[in-house]
């Protein structure tokens, strides 16, 4: 036995009283499959809310960079010489080449390859090859067009309106009060990966809204660690939620074959960790709307859900733990890692037969428990961004749940 097992469960004081919420209409398949409800959610949701691209570790010095290869558009995030991160599209403003094209790196210019227009690390067209044919061209009319780009502590988020409410309000206050010692701690990126599934991106997503299927599918990994059955939901304005997860009491954990398990307790935790909130618990944030993490007091996978078409998605990993400063990089990290692909594995192992047979039987609703609530708040929020007026009758899910945020 380790550590983990001295842990006690606390009672978690939830916003939501199961007992009181209304009953939840059936979730309508088609949001999963409609050519035109999906260009709904890119206009309304994707190309108008915070979405989170990375880590501030992930560009170490002036130049370095990573390219977004996104439906929406192609984007680049790079560190400026003034050691700002800065997002931009991908675009060439002469005639739309990529000005970067390796996923990642570190560049002095960012330098078109079609013609060699080249723009600072700071999105200015700075070069243009042979100048004297374009004898009308004002340079200053075409820099790289830029994102907002705002940080959470360590974490970097862009948004593609221009118009949008700062990143912290949209996080709101109750999140930021809760998380910000999270995500303003000395963190690292411990892993990076990413997986394509021939699914609608709210497949996964609703996967990490519930811990109702922490019992079956994890039976063998997170379950012998985590109470699902005592898990509670708190949501949140703007479709944030928080799924609270129960560590076993001592007597009741099991010996399991997660060898996972064990390891947490080899490396250094967060000070947060140690208080009785994160002891008693693995807290699991979502933030809206493809962002969801399980806090492991050492650090933490964030997986995030994106929109490819109507019918697949990318579901990448980025796994942050408790920066190890100068030290080596223990090798308990590889067995922590190597565990928590086996649970992803598991989650996201049903995704694409579940998108065939929501196909194969389109008109039917997936009724979800009341420990399924936090998907019905994303599917309610996808539909008040878009505007009600604007989504088929037939496919709506009303906003019934408004009485239940904090
Ligand atoms: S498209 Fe970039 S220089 Fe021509
Ligand atoms: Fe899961």
């Amino acid at each position: 036995m380790n550590d983990m097992t001295k842990l006690q469960p606390m009672p978690w004081k939830t916003t939501v009283d199961e007992s009181k919420l209304p009953p939840l209409p059936p979730i309508p398949r088609r949001r999963y499959l409609d050519e035109d409800f999906y260009q709904l959610e890119l206009k309304h949701v994707w190309r108008k809310v915070w979405l989170l691209v990375g880590h501030e570790t992930e560009y170490e010095k002036p130049g370095s960079y990573r390219l977004l290869d996104l439906d929406l558009a192609p984007v680049v995030v790079v560190r400026g010489k003034d050691m700002k991160i800065r997002a931009f599209l991908n675009s060439c403003q002469h005639r739309g080449a990529t000005v970067l094209k390796e996923k990642e790196g570190c560049a002095p210019v960012m330098s078109c390859q079609y013609h060699g227009w080249t723009y600072s690390l700071e999105g200015k067209l700075v070069g243009v090859t042979q100048p004297d044919t374009f004898p009308h061209l004002n340079p200053g009319d075409y820099d790289l067009p830029e994102l907002r780009c705002e940080q959470w502590g360590g974490l970097i988020f862009i948004n593609f309106d221009k118009e949008a409410q700062p990143l912290r309000e949209f996080l709101t206050k109750s999140v930021l009060d809760r998380y910000s010692p999270i995500f303003e701690s000395p963190l690292r990126v411990v892993w990076r990966h990413a997986w394509d599934f021939n699914c609608n991106w709210k497949l996964p997503t609703d996967a990490f809204r519930e811990a109702y299927h922490i019992e079956t599918i994890h039976k063998k990994t997170v379950f012998q660690m985590i109470d699902c059955q005592r898990a509670t939901t708190d949501m949140n304005h703007n479709g944030h939620d928080t799924i609270t997860v129960p560590y076993w009491p001592k007597q009741a954990m099991q010996e399991g074959e997660w060898d996972a398990i064990p390891v947490l307790s080899k490396l250094a935790p967060l000070p947060l960790a140690a208080t009785p909130e994160f002891t008693a618990n693995v807290i699991e944030p979502n933030i809206f709307p493809n962002f969801s993490m399980a806090f492991q007091g050492v650090g933490f996978p964030i997986f995030s859900f994106w929109p490819v078409s109507v019918d697949r998605s990318r579901v990448e990993v980025l796994w942050l733990g408790v920066d190890w400063g100068d030290a080596p990089k223990s090798a308990e990290w590889e067995t922590l890692i190597a565990g928590s692909s086996i649970v992803a594995e598991e989650d996201l192992g049903n995704l694409m037969s579940i998108q065939k047979s929501l196909a194969a039987d389109p008109d039917k609703g997936i009724p979800l428990a009341t420990k399924e609530i936090a998907i019905y708040q994303l599917h309610a929020e996808i539909d008040r961004l878009i505007g009600p007026e604007n989504i088929a009758p037939e496919l709506r899910v009303p906003d019934i749940l408004r009485d239940f945020y904090a």
